[in-house]
């Protein structure tokens, strides 16, 4: 399984923040923020990672991260990051749209790079195989969320981008697992009123749930 972070955008609503740089190059604590992303998922066994952002901040990314050289893996592995240019902020499903041919034809994690995800989610990356998986996690007020409804077997049956009315209090979470057909899902997705290519269109037909039960930080 390969990694697909999206560390793009635009971060209007962090400005002035980001008005000279780039939201995941901002210090959290000890470390940048693109470092929680990665090192989650260096923990959970993924070693090669593609790390998708924007033309103006590609080459700080590269001072930072480099080749992946300062990561390693508890089996000692060396972790390999490359490094996806998407020209434009329009949107999720057409960030991962941009690793499709590294991905190749394997399964792949897409982890949007402003969130922090506290559980553990190796058990998650050994046992995916096919099909979709989001992450959801109870929210006191989803209205700044994509929310889902789930049916009876607990599958998503519906996604809404921040809803006026949500139908339920179950934030998605920016970490999705898709296998390789989600590349031929994307192709022909229209884009939405806001003009983006959403991952919402992807996700909201029959992808199977977690359940955050700690806490997972999003800071939207
Ligand atoms: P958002 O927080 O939804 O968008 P943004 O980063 O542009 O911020 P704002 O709405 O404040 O302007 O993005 C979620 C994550 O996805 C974040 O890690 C940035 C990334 N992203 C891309 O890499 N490419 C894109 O085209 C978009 C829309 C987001």
């Amino acid at each position: 399984m390969k990694a697909v972070i999206l560390a793009g955008g635009n971060g209007t609503r962090l400005r002035p923040l980001t008005l000279a740089t780039n939201k995941h190059l901002l210090g959290l604590y000890d470390k940048p923020v693109i470092y929680y992303a990665i090192e989650k998922l260096v923990s959970a066994g993924i070693y090669k990672i593609m790390l998708v952002t924007s033309p103006q901040h590609v080459g700080d990314f590269v001072k930072l991260l480099g080749s992946g050289h300062n990561f390693k893996m508890s089996n000692g592995k060396q972790v390999q990051i490359t490094y996806g240019v998407q020209n434009e902020p329009n949107g999720i499903a057409y960030g991962l749209y941009i690793a499709k041919d590294y991905v190749g034809s394997d399964n792949c994690i897409l982890y949007l790079g402003d969130n922090i995800i506290e559980d553990d989610i190796t058990e998650h990356v050994q046992n995916f195989r096919t099909g979709a998986k989001i992450f959801l996690k109870s929210v006191a007020d989803p209205r700044c969320f994509g929310v889902a409804t789930l049916d009876a077997n607990n599958k998503v049956i519906g996604v809404e981008e921040k809803p006026e009315n949500p139908k339920s209090n179950l934030a998605v979470t920016g970490l999705y697992f898709y296998d390789n057909t989600v590349f031929d899902k994307i192709v022909n997705q229209p884009q939405s009123d806001r003009g983006e290519y959403e991952i919402t269109y992807i996700n909201k037909y029959n992808a199977s749930v977690y359940m955050h039960n700690k806490h997972e930080k999003n800071k939207k």
